[in-house]
């Protein structure tokens, strides 16, 4: 039986796809979220599919908390386990984590790498799926203000976080090419995500109503999970949705790349 670690399961596109994994009975679904109560439930739910689950809980919003994280899933999973990276943060307002981090910086693109980086060093991890965004696209990287939000706005903080995790990962692809790595923008689906109070808050589910179920997008990327191979070694793959494409612009410009690269090893370095 394989080990298949999911992020962000206790909600949204993660919580849909657990369920349209459940089937697959030679797979062990392994449960990351900080809701333990949800990530406990789901995992009644895919026994009660006939599937095999655990739950893992975890905190992504702090580099110690992901470390640990990584820790505790490297002594539980066997070599040969997929790794999909899909917790993610639409951030409302500026807040910082315990290292005086964005949170959002944290949350999508520094503690996923922390996380995985025991996995990795252990060889716990054969595939890793990145569920990223479109909006990487929109995506811009000032190495001055954006690990702390200098430059924060709620849109562009997320455009900016997910924007680095897939420059990241494009750099672990290239440095471990035992590793399969995809980077995907899995639609645009109704979830809680960036969820907001008030009147925005009510306009913004209002437009949600017209956006794709969270069942839909899960039975896409568990077919995309079913392919034999994503990437040639030492790469990682663009997809929209089902389809490769090429990298967006702003994933090949080499400054952008160097400065994300640099900022990372940097902050990461003591972490
Ligand atoms: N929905 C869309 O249209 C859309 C479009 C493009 C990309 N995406 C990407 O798809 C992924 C899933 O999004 P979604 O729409 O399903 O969002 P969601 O419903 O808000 O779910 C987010 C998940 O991330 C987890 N998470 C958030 N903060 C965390 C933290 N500090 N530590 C650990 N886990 C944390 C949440 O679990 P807990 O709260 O229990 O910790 C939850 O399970 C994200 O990466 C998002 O960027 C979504």
């Amino acid at each position: 039986m394989a080990d298949l670690i999911l992020t962000g399961a206790s909600r949204g596109i993660g919580h849909a796809l657990a369920l349209a994994l459940a089937e697959r009975r030679e797979d062990r679904l392994v449960l990351v979220a900080r809701d333990q109560a949800r990530l406990d439930a789901l995992v009644t739910a895919v026994e009660q599919k006939g599937g095999h689950a655990i739950a893992v809980p975890g905190d992504l919003s702090s580099l110690a908390e992901a470390r640990a994280l990584g820790q505790r899933l490297s002594e539980t999973v066997t070599p040969g386990a997929t790794l999909i990276h899909n917790a993610g943060l639409w951030p409302s307002k500026r807040a910082l984590t315990p290292e005086g981090l964005e949170t959002a910086f944290v949350v999508n693109h520094l503690a996923p790498l922390v996380m995985q980086r025991a996995l990795i060093d252990a060889g716990r991890v054969r595939r890793i799926m990145v569920v990223s965004a479109g909006l990487i696209v929109k995506g811009h990287f000032d190495a001055a203000l954006t690990p702390t939000g200098g430059d924060f706005s709620s849109i562009r903080t997320y455009c900016n976080t997910k924007l680095c995790f897939a420059l990241a990962m494009r750099d672990v692809a290239a440095a471990h090419p035992e590793l399969d790595v995809v980077i995907l923008h899995p639609g645009v689906v109704r979830t809680g995500l960036g969820a907001r109070s008030g009147p925005m808050g009510w306009l913004l589910s209002l437009v949600k109503r017209g956006w794709e179920a969270p069942e839909d997008c899960a039975a896409r990327l568990a077919r995309i999970l079913a392919r034999e191979r994503w990437s040639p070694p030492g790469e990682a793959r663009w997809l929209l949705e089902e389809n490769e494409q090429p990298w967006p612009a702003v994933a090949e410009d080499e400054r952008t790349r160097r400065a994300v690269r640099d900022t990372t090893a940097q902050l990461l370095a003591s972490a």
